[in-house]
Parts: structure tokens; sequence; C-alpha cells
């Protein structure tokens, strides 16, 4: 639960730049620029949107931003990981989020996402609230050779696939939530507000 922002092991990850929108239209131009990417603690707290830059995000990264005082995971996805999760349909419990554990105007396809190259989700498993391990690689040995990357969760065993998606026969009962966001440019998603319908 205390890995916002922290690379647990040797993955490699880039600390979000976040901002509160709220706070952003406060800052004037002679504001020094860090202060719009350094929301109030009290502001994080109300649970702000928070506005990523993924700009930087690279096939295979994640990042980790904080939302209402929990991770949420951004992952950039390749297109061989794109197409892996459509071949282990069969492996997940709830292979088409048929479960609400997302935003009506998220897919309910195997990419489950607004963009299939960058996945969203909470980081928090949905068997007892411990926040799983990023596992990109493929076949590691302590995952086994049918391992396409995803996450796996140390505390009681869970595993999810790169779109959040839980395996069946894992103790967790559904897949990882998404939480309501909106893209307001190529590069920058808003999170904690939902996509504007157009
Ligand atoms: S909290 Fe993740 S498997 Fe139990």
């Amino acid at each position: 639960m205390s890995n916002d922002g922290v690379n647990k092991g040797r993955r490699r990850l880039l600390v979000g730049a976040t901002s509160a929108v709220g706070a952003v239209g406060a800052v004037g131009a002679a504001v020094p620029f860090v202060a719009s990417w350094n929301p109030s603690a009290k502001a994080k707290a109300a649970g702000a949107p928070v506005k990523v830059d993924i700009s930087k995000l690279e096939p295979g990264q994640q990042m980790i931003v904080g939302w209402r005082g929990k991770p949420v995971w951004i992952v950039r996805r390749d297109q061989s990981a794109l197409d892996n999760l459509a071949k282990i349909n069969d492996r997940m419990a709830d292979p088409l989020s048929e479960v609400p554990q997302q935003p009506a105007y998220v897919p309910h396809t195997p990419a489950r996402a607004l963009r299939e190259d960058v996945a969203i989700m909470v980081g928090i498993c949905t068997h007892l609230g411990c926040s799983p391990t990023y596992r990109p690689e493929i076949a590691p040995d302590d995952l086994g050779a049918e391992w396409v990357g995803g996450f796996y969760c140390p505390c009681h065993g869970s595993r999810f696939d790169l779109s959040g998606r839980v395996y069946s026969g894992v103790p967790a009962p559904t897949n990882l939530v998404i939480p309501p966001h909106n893209y307001v440019s190529d590069n920058v998603v808003v999170v904690g507000v939902d996509q504007e319908k157009g």
C-alpha cells in the first residue's frame, strides 16, 4: 500500500508528474512552474482529479500516481503485450469485465482501455487490499512458463494480466478497478473525472 511513486524491485518506473486540476487555474504565469506540479495535501486528501503527463512513458514502463489516497497505475503496452491479452482469455475469471469494475465508457474488451496502448487501473488487489507488484516479464522462473506479463499480489498470490483482469482460481474475486479518467490531449490524461462525451 506504500508504493505510491516508489519503484519496488528493480523495474524501470517513472514517477508520475502530476498536478491537481483544481490547482492549475490558480497558478499565475509569475508563479514558478513547479508550483503547479505539487498539489497541496489538502487538495489530494479531498480527492482532486490528477493530471498526468504520459509523454515519457515508454512501452513496458509503469507510472504510479496517487489519487484519493490510492495508487493508480498507468502502463504503456506494446503490440505484443496487446496480442497476448486475447490469447489468455480462457484463463481469466471475467475476461470481458462483466462484473462492473470500470466506467461504462471503457470498452469491455481484453484491453479494457480508452486507448489500447495505455492501461490505467487502481493498484489495489480486489481480495484484501494489498498492492500487487508489476511483473512485465515473460515467463519468469517464479511465475511460470505461461506468464505473459501482468501484476502479482504477494499477499495471497492473486494474479492479474496487463489489463488488470484477474486470473481464474486465485483469491481475488474481480478484476482491478479502472478509475474515471479523461484524455485531454495525446499526452495528458486526467484521473478522477469522467471522459467527456463527444
Ligand atoms: S490481498 Fe491480494 S491476494 Fe489477498
